[in-house]
């Protein structure tokens, strides 16, 4: 394993941990919460489950987390954008939204979360939502029949916010 450079509060994973009784059978559930406290699940927080936990190791923990897609092992934007393309998305267009994004973000190949940490992009093979295709989610919002210059709308929009624009 690699080390990261985030910077953990440890005191949020006690608390995680205090939550479940320190027990190795709500691993999944700690898991979770700490994905949702720091956004994906650092190696330093795992590491520190694994040892803090009884029954446990490190390896039994990155084992785990890296079992389960719901979990990521690489940061993520405070926006989460998904974009789905699922058949009935990719043959109504999610090609061109997915590029507009790309561009927007300014995205090299393989990157997944911009550089100023803001947006990370992530392919989905379908939303449940083919009739609305093609569809793209910005955290829990699901946005319908997306094109590429709706999308650059809302990321606009997101980005003036945030002060980035
Ligand atoms: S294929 Fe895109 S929502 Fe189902």
């Amino acid at each position: 394993m690699t080390g990261t450079t985030t910077q953990i509060d440890f005191r949020e994973i006690d608390k995680i941990l205090e939550k479940y009784e320190y027990k190795k059978s709500y691993l999944i559930a700690m898991l979770q919460n700490v994905q949702e406290v720091f956004r994906y699940l650092p190696e330093e927080a795992m590491t520190y489950i694994g040892e803090k936990v009884d029954g446990l190791s490190p390896a039994t923990v990155y084992g785990v987390a890296t079992f389960y897609a719901q979990f990521s092992l690489e940061p993520k934007g405070k926006y989460e954008i998904r974009v789905c393309d699922g058949t009935a998305c990719h043959v109504r267009g999610s090609m061109p939204v997915l590029n507009a994004i790309k561009n927007k973000l300014k995205l090299k190949e393989g990157q997944k979360t911009c550089d100023n940490g803001l947006f990370s992009l992530e392919i989905v093979s379908c939303l449940g939502a083919c009739g609305l295709a093609p569809v793209c989610m910005v955290n829990d919002k699901v946005y319908p029949q997306m094109t590429s210059d709706a999308i650059s709308v809302i990321l606009d929009t997101l980005m003036k916010e945030e002060g980035v624009a």
